[in-house]
């Protein structure tokens, strides 16, 4: 019998040190033998955002401790390894370099072949961690900077229907947080302040709404609760804004979902709707996108919250698919910051690069 592939996958686009171990099983979804996250919220919540030095730092400070772990966790030894597949972007150059660098050294000691992984392929193919997906999927990818919805025609086939002209939905979630004044990475607690607020209380914008395509913007949207932020004397009242902003951003991917599944069902026959990255561990938005879905008779899949935001079992994943066709790498890679999924589309700001 022909052994089942034992991917190693790593993790440092951006301030999560992330390395996890799969094994391929055949026909079934993928083993996760481990999968250690380590964050770096700690190190940057004085600064309100990623610094990249520090993170870089941290990285190197801690790759080795978690591989050794993973290791340890799956009980497997480092020659069992058949391929090292590590993010080579998008991300912040020098928290990548630390990673595939490290990625590069130990696939060369080992004489095992280096898989470059494109970050967003990893949110992409996340669901198939826990679930078997058919090509062509719908994807909406929300994280803290990418929001982009695309077709998935196949590993690494991929055409965008829309993305964010202007800031990342997560980003957008995390300046609110700030203006609010909660620390970095404030996303999920805007949730928590939500659950406790009137979301009629504030009227927002909703910027190119009335566009006709998929394309997004949030940017107005930060400039409007910053004029609202000025009024605000109680907590209530922040927790009213933070619903506001959240009912706002439901309207938006509500009718932005609905012309995206319309785009997609021009092209393809395909009925599964994926959401991954960060942003998809909010329960309004996986609500309100279940039910855009159910309208438009598409499946909505939502992968695990911990595969949600950034980890390295989606980077294994992809580094197996990868893997399985042969697509590997050279040591002389290099790391590309700005990296996006479907080249042919017109550059803009959100969708191919990390911050
Ligand atoms: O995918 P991810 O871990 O990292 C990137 O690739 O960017 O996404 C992180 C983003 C952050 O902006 C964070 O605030 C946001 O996801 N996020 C959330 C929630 N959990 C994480 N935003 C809204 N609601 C949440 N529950
Ligand atoms: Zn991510």
């Amino acid at each position: 019998m022909k052994k089942k592939p034992i991917i190693l996958g790593i993790e440092t686009s951006c301030d999560e040190t992330a390395v996890s171990i799969i094994k391929d099983t055949g026909d079934h979804i993928p083993k996760i033998l481990a999968n250690v996250v380590s964050s770096q919220d700690k190190v940057h919540k004085k600064y309100g955002g990623v610094v990249p030095e520090l993170a870089a730092r941290s990285h190197l400070e801690k790759i080795d401790i978690i591989t050794k772990k993973v290791l340890k966790i799956s009980k497997i030894k480092i020659s069992q390894i058949d391929a090292v597949a590590a993010t080579a972007g998008p991300g912040l150059i020098v928290c990548l370099s630390v990673g595939f660098n490290f990625a590069k050294a130990l696939a060369a000691a080992l004489g095992k072949p280096l898989i470059a992984v494109n970050h967003l392929e990893g949110h992409a193919l996340s669901p198939k961690l826990q679930t078997k997906l058919k090509y062509p999927y719908l994807l909406l990818l929300i994280s803290g900077g990418h929001t982009q919805y695309l077709s998935v025609n196949g590993l690494g086939r991929y055409k965008r229907l829309g993305t964010t002209i202007d800031d990342a939905l997560g980003e957008a979630f995390d300046k609110t947080a700030k203006i609010l004044g909660i620390r970095f990475p404030g996303g999920p607690k805007i949730e928590i302040y939500a659950k406790k607020g009137n979301p009629n209380r504030y009227p927002l914008p909703k910027p190119i709404f009335n566009r006709g395509g998929c394309n997004l913007s949030f940017a107005g949207l930060k400039t409007a609760i910053v004029k609202v932020s000025r009024t605000l004397k109680t907590k209530q009242d922040k927790y009213d804004l933070a619903a506001s902003f959240q009912k706002t951003i439901l309207e938006i991917l509500f009718k932005k979902t609905k012309l995206a599944i319309n785009e997609f069902k021009k092209i393809n026959k395909g009925n599964q709707f994926i959401i991954a990255g960060g942003v998809a561990s909010n329960n309004k938005i996986r609500e309100v996108l279940k039910k855009v879905s159910c309208d438009y008779e598409m499946h909505a899949i939502f992968p695990n919250k911990e595969f949600c935001t950034d980890n390295a079992a989606m980077i294994a994943i992809a580094g197996l698919e990868k893997f399985k066709k042969g697509n590997f790498d050279n040591l002389d890679f290099s790391v590309k910051p700005r990296w996006p999924l479907d080249p042919k589309a017109a550059f803009l700001k959100g969708a191919g690069v990390k911050l």
